[in-house]
């Protein structure tokens, strides 16, 4: 049995890509895979945690006894996370939200002859910014970066400027790190330290990101 340091803590996750129609064939989305968030969801349960996931599009099967809820969009994705911030105490938004849709999404197919050269967007909300501004005193906010140039001042401007508690910095610039794969490699960055984790599983990763988070969840108990 894992150490339950964990039990009596509800983790809302959010996990994978999110997937923007254009028309009922086509979308905009990016090259998250989800296993770093279901991995994270995994160990939060193995810990003792009631896990709230809410993913993606993917195919990634449920980790252990989790409640798990599928979004396809942004606007979804920030539905179901707004739904369940409240009751969290601990929130880990580990999602690749796309940061745009597509402003009309056409309900049939666009004709290639009619599809032209330029697509309007829209800006999605940015959720972990809203959920930043919401936190409530004891709640631990963990935000997620993925770069390829300039990791800690990315870092650390996003975990002020989304008033988070942490923030796991991925290397997308290397192939064995970040999108797709089963390894990672993390920055971590909390408002007192930055620590860069070892190379590992991203079932290793998950673990010591949430050691970190447990110190986090003890101090704020405390103060
Ligand atoms: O600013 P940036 O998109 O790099 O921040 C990444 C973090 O913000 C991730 O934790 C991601 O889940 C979250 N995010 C979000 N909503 C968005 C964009 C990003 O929650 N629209």
């Amino acid at each position: 049995l894992s150490r339950q340091d964990l039990s009596g803590q509800t983790v809302l996750v959010t996990a994978g890509p999110t997937r923007e129609p254009i028309d009922p064939a086509r979308f905009l989305s990016n090259r998250s895979s989800g296993k770093m968030g279901f991995a994270l969801a995994r160990a939060a349960w193995r810990r003792g945690a009631k896990v709230i996931l809410v993913a993606g599009p993917g195919s990634l099967p449920t980790p252990g006894n989790i409640e798990r809820i599928n979004v396809q969009t942004a606007l979804e994705m920030h539905e179901a996370v707004m739904q369940y911030a409240e009751k969290s105490t601990i929130i880990i938004k580990a999602a690749a939200v796309a940061d745009y849709r597509a402003k009309e999404v056409a309900s049939q197919k666009i004709k290639k002859e009619a599809i032209g050269t330029s697509l309007e967007l829209e800006k999605n909300p940015d959720i972990l910014l809203e959920l930043g501004r919401k936190k409530r005193d004891g709640q631990v906010l963990v935000g997620f970066a993925a770069e390829s140039s300039r990791l800690i001042e990315e870092g650390t401007r996003k975990l002020q400027a989304k008033n988070l508690d942490l923030i796991a910095v991925n290397n997308i610039s290397s192939e064995s790190t970040g999108f797709e794969v089963d390894t990672n490699q993390v920055l971590l960055i909390s408002r007192e330290k930055s620590e860069n984790l070892p190379f590992a599983s991203k079932e290793k990763t998950a673990d010591l990101i949430l050691d970190q988070v447990v110190q986090l969840v003890a101090k704020e108990t405390i103060s």
